[in-house]
C-alpha cells in the first residue's frame, strides 16, 4: 500500500501512547500494538489541528445526486479544501470519489481523507428486496450474504461508509418507513441486526471491500405518534428497553462502527441532544466506541422542536456527545464560539474529532486514501452474475403466501392466465424506496419474465387501471421522481377491457399494489388499503367468477379484509429488486415454493393499530361474549394475518411438543422439541417459530415472545425433530427498575407455524 503521510507515520512511531479500546471486528486495530499506532497517529495529527480544523471533521455534508431534506451543501471543494468537512455523502464511482478525495489529501493543510457515505439499504447497485421483505425470509445468513454484497458492490463504487442497518421497530403500518426495517419484534429484529453489520463490515477492515455499517435511527424512530414521519415518541423506559432498545444494542454487540441519531423526539427531548441516550446508554451502558452522526440537519430541526436557537441547539447536540453533524453545518457555524465561551469543552470536541479520524484509520484511509476506488473491481462488482442470482434468491425467499385456497397456486402453464393490472409491466416501482443508486431500468418486470420462461403470446394481458388515479397525489409524489402517469383511456373502459380478458381467461392474475413511492421516508399513509382504483378493478374481475391470485407489490402491512374474503391466492412480494420478475413468475408457477412469514402483522382495519403479536394481556382480556372486556365493537382483536404467518404450496403437520424436564434451573437448559411433518405433495422450507410467556412476573408481560426459530426443508412425507435450547438468560426482561433478569416462577412454551397456531406446553424456572 502506499504510504502518503509518511512524517505522519515516523511520528507515530516515536511516540508513546496510551492504549484505548477497540471493538472488535477489526484485524487492523485488534492488537495492542495496532490500537497503539491508531492512537499515535490519531495524537499526533490531533496535535496539528486548529480547533477549527477538529470541528471540520464534525462536519458531514451532502454532495451529489440525492438529498432527503431541503438543505443542500453549498462550496463543497472550498470547504474541503480548508480543512471543514470530515466526510461527504450521496457521492459515489471511482470518477465522483476520487475527484473530491483528491481535494482533502492533495489540497487541504493536514491532507486528511474523507469518508464517503450513502444509503445502501438494501442493495447498492444490485437490489434486493425491501427489508421488510427481506425480513420475511427469516433467514440471517441470507441477509448477511445481500449486506455483503452490497458492501462488495459499494466499497467498488469508492464508497465506505453505509447508513444501513436501519432498525428501528415498528408497529404502526401507516408508518412509510415499515419498509425499511425488519418488523416488529425485538428479537428477530436483534438477529437481523447483527447479519447485516456482519455482512457490510465483514470479519476485517483490512480488506477493501469492508465498509462502515451505521445503524439507524437511535432510538425508537419507529414509534412516530400515529404513524406519522418524524413525530413525537413518548414511551416508558421499560417498554423502550424490552421491546424498542434491543436491535440497536444488538448492532453494537455486533460491532457496528457508527451509529445514526434519530429525528424524533424522547420523552420531550430530541434523540440528537439526548445525552441519556447517547452517552450513558449507548456509549457507557453499551460500550459503544464508534461515531455518532445526525440524521439529515437533526441538528437545525431542533430549533423547529422549540430548544433554543441554532447555537444552543448546537451546544446541545455536542454536549449529548454526537461527533457529527450531517448536512446541517451548525456545528461549523457556532462551535468554536461555544468552545471559546466555555459552553462546549474542548475535550468534548476532541473526543468527537478522534473518533472521526478513528474510523478513517480503521478504514485504511490514512495508509491509502483510495483503497476504495479502483475500476478493475468496479466493473467486476457491480451487478455481477453471482449478485443477480442473489437478488433473485432473495426475492423468492421474501415472498409470503398469504392465501391459496383450493391450490390455485402453482399454476399450470397449460392453462389460459391473463396477467392484469398497473404492475405486470412495470419495472420502475420493482426496486422500492432506498434504491438509491438501483437503475430500475435494469430490472426485469413480470411480463417480461414469463416471455423468457414460456413465451409471451401465450398468455393474456390488460392493465386494467392505472397504479394510482388521485392527480393530485400523483402530482405530489412525480415531484420527488415518482415517474407516475394516467393512461389515455379512461379508467371505465381499462375495466371494461380488462374484464372482457378476463372472460377469456382460466385463471387471473391481478398484479396490484401501491407505487414504491408510497412508503419509505416521508410516505405515511392514513388508510393503508389498496388504492380505490384498482381495488374498483378487482371488484370486477371477482364479477367474472374466474380464480383470482392477487399478486401484490407494497412497502408496508395493508387491510385486505375483503381480498381475503373474496380472492382465491394471494401472494405478498413486496417490492422484490432487480429480479423480482423471475422470482415471481418461478413462484407463481412452482418452480419455488414461497416460504415467508410475516414479521409485521396484518390488521382488518386502520383503527386497529397499533397492533402486534407481542402484546399484554390486560385486566380485561378479549371474550367475545361478554360486554367489559378489551375489545372493539366493530371489528375483532385479531389480526387479519398474525405476526409469523405464512403458507406453502405444501403443508406442515406438528406434532409431540416435548420439554426435556417441567424444571429449569438458572445455570441449566431446557430443551424444547418438536416433530413437522411435511404432509403436503410439494418440497417446501418450514419455519419453526418458538414462543415464550412469563405467567407470572412483578410486571406484566406479553402473551407471547419469539425465542427461537429454524428454518427446516422437507420433502413430501419426510418428518423431522427440531430442538431448541432455552436458557435462564432468555427468559429475561427489564423490570421496572431496570433490572435485567428472569424471574422465577411458571412459563407456557409454544411452538408452530405462526405467532398465533401453536402448541403450548409449561415448565417452571426455579433458583
Ligand atoms: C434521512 C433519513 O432519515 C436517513 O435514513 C438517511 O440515512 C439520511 N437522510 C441520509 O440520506
Amino acid at each position: 500500500m502506499k504510504h502518503w503521510l509518511p512524517s505522519l507515520l515516523i511520528a507515530v512511531q516515536l511516540c508513546a501512547v496510551p492504549v484505548h479500546a477497540i471493538e472488535a471486528p477489526e484485524s487492523k486495530v485488534q492488537s495492542t500494538s495496532a490500537s497503539q499506532k491508531m492512537n499515535s497517529l490519531v495524537d499526533t495529527l490531533m496535535r496539528k489541528m486548529t480547533l477549527d480544523e477538529k470541528i471540520g471533521q464534525m462536519n458531514l455534508l451532502s454532495i451529489g445526486f440525492d438529498v432527503t431534506g431541503p438543505v443542500v451543501s453549498q462550496g463543497v471543494d472550498e470547504k474541503i479544501k480548508s480543512g471543514l468537512v470530515g466526510g461527504v455523502f450521496n457521492s459515489y464511482t471511482p470518477i465522483a470519489v476520487r475527484k473530491l478525495q483528491q481535494i482533502a489529501v492533495e489540497q487541504s493543510r493536514l491532507k486528511i481523507p474523507l469518508l464517503f457515505g450513502y444509503d445502501v439499504i438494501h442493495g447498492h447497485r444490485t437490489i434486493f428486496p425491501i427489508n421488510l421483505g427481506l425480513s420475511c425470509s427469516w433467514d440471517p445468513e441470507l441477509i448477511e450474504r445481500t449486506a455483503r454484497a452490497a458492501a462488495e458492490e459499494a466499497s467498488a463504487d469508492g464508497l465506505n461508509w453505509t447508513y444501513s442497518p436501519m432498525v428501528d421497530i415498528t408497529r404502526d403500518p401507516r408508518w412509510g418507513r415499515v419498509s425499511e426495517g425488519s418488523g416488529e419484534d425485538p428479537y428477530l429484529g436483534s438477529v437481523i441486526a447483527k447479519a447485516m453489520v456482519r455482512g457490510y463490515q465483514g470479519s476485517s477492515y483490512d480488506k477493501p471491500d469492508t465498509v462502515l455499517a451505521c445503524v439507524k435511527h437511535y432510538a425508537l424512530y419507529g414509534a412516530a405518534e400515529a404513524g406519522r414521519d418524524y413525530n413525537t415518541v413518548d414511551m416508558s423506559p421499560v417498554k423502550m428497553y424490552n421491546d424498542y432498545l434491543p436491535p440497536y444494542k444488538a448492532a453494537v454487540d455486533a460491532g457496528v462502527a457508527t451509529v445514526m441519531t434519530s429525528f424524533n423526539d424522547i420523552n420531550g427531548v430530541p434523540a440528537t441532544a439526548n445525552k441519556w441516550l447517547i452517552t450513558d446508554v449507548l456509549r457507557k451502558q453499551w460500550g459503544f466506541k464508534g461515531l455518532v452522526a445526525t440524521d439529515y440537519t437533526a441538528v437545525n430541526e431542533m430549533v423547529e422542536h422549540g430548544l433554543g436557537d441554532e447555537a444552543k441547539v448546537t451546544e446541545l447536540a455536542m454536549n449529548a456527545g454526537v461527533d457529527m453533524d450531517m448536512v446541517g453545518e451548525l456545528f461549523v457555524k457556532h462551535g468554536a464560539d461555544l468552545v471559546k465561551s466555555g459552553r462546549v469543552s474542548e475535550a468534548q470536541i476532541d473526543a468527537a474529532c478522534r473518533r472521526v479520524l478513528e474510523a478513517k484509520y480503521k478504514l485504511g484511509l490514512f495508509d491509502d486514501p483510495y483503497r476504495f476506488i479502483s475500476e478493475k473491481r468496479n466493473k467486476e462488482q457491480l451487478m455481477s452474475a453471482e449478485k443477480m442470482e442473489l437478488s433473485k434468491e432473495a426475492s423468492i425467499k421474501s415472498m409470503v403466501l398469504l392465501k391459496n385456497s383450493n391450490q390455485v397456486l402453482p399454476l399450470s402453464a397449460q392453462t389460459k392466465i391473463a396477467f392484469i393490472g398497473p404492475l405486470v409491466k412495470d419495472k420502475r416501482n420493482l426496486i422500492g424506496s432506498w434504491s438509491g443508486a438501483g437503475d430500475w431500468q435494469k430490472s426485469t418486470d413480470i411480463w417480461q419474465a414469463l416471455d423468457t420462461k414460456f413465451g409471451a403470446n401465450k398468455f393474456l394481458y390488460a392493465k386494467g387501471c392505472n397504479i394510482l388515479d388521485d392527480t393530485a397525489l400523483i402530482e405530489r409524489l412525480n415531484r420527488d421522481g415518482a415517474l407516475l402517469t394516467r393512461d389515455e383511456k379512461t379508467p371505465q373502459d381499462m375495466i371494461t377491457e380488462a374484464v372482457q380478458t378476463a372472460k377469456q381467461a382460466d385463471v387471473v392474475v391481478a398484479v396490484l399494489g401501491e407505487p414504491c413511492s408510497m412508503s419509505g421516508e416521508a410516505s405515511c399513509r392514513s388508510n393503508i388499503g389498496l388504492l380505490e382504483n384498482q381495488f374498483e378493478l378487482l371488484k370486477a374481475l371477482k364479477q367474472t367468477g374466474k380464480p383470482i391470485v392477487l399478486v401484490l407489490m407494497n412497502g408496508r402491512p395493508l387491510t385486505l379484509p375483503w381480498e381475503n374474503a373474496n380472492i382465491d391466492a394471494i401472494l405478498e412480494t413486496w417490492f422484490g429488486g432487480t429480479r423480482a420478475g423471475e422470482a415471481i413468475v418461478d413462484t407463481l408457477f412452482g418452480d419455488a415454493n414461497p416460504s415467508g412469514k410475516l414479521t409485521m402483522t396484518f390488521p382488518y382495519s386502520v383503527g386497529q393499530i397499533p397492533i402486534y403479536y407481542n402484546a399484554k394481556s390486560t385486566g380485561r382480556p378479549f371474550d367475545e361474549k361478554e360486554k367489559y372486556r378489551s375489545k372493539y365493537l366493530d371489528v375483532s382483536n385479531s389480526p387479519l394475518y398474525p405476526f409469523g404467518y405464512g403458507l406453502s404450496y405444501t403443508t406442515f403437520a406438528y406434532s409431540d411438543l416435548s420439554l426435556s424436564s417441567s424444571t429449569l434451573k438458572p445455570s441449566e437448559a431446557l430443551t424444547v422439541t418438536t416433530t413437522v411433518k411435511n404432509t403436503g405433495r410439494y418440497p417446501g422450507v418450514e419455519t419453526v417459530q418458538l414462543y415464550v410467556r412469563d405467567l407470572v412476573g412483578s410486571i406484566t408481560r406479553p402473551v407471547k415472545e419469539l425465542k427461537g426459530f429454524q428454518k427446516v426443508e422437507l420433502k413430501p412425507g419426510e418428518e423431522k425433530t427440531i430442538s431448541f435450547k432455552l436458557t435462564s438468560d432468555d427468559l429475561r426482561f427489564y423490570d421496572s427498575d431496570l433490572k435485567y433478569a428472569a424471574e422465577p416462577g411458571e412459563f407456557q412454551v409454544f411452538c408452530g407455524t405462526d405467532s398465533n397456531s401453536v402448541k403450548a406446553s409449561k415448565f417452571t424456572l426455579v433458583h
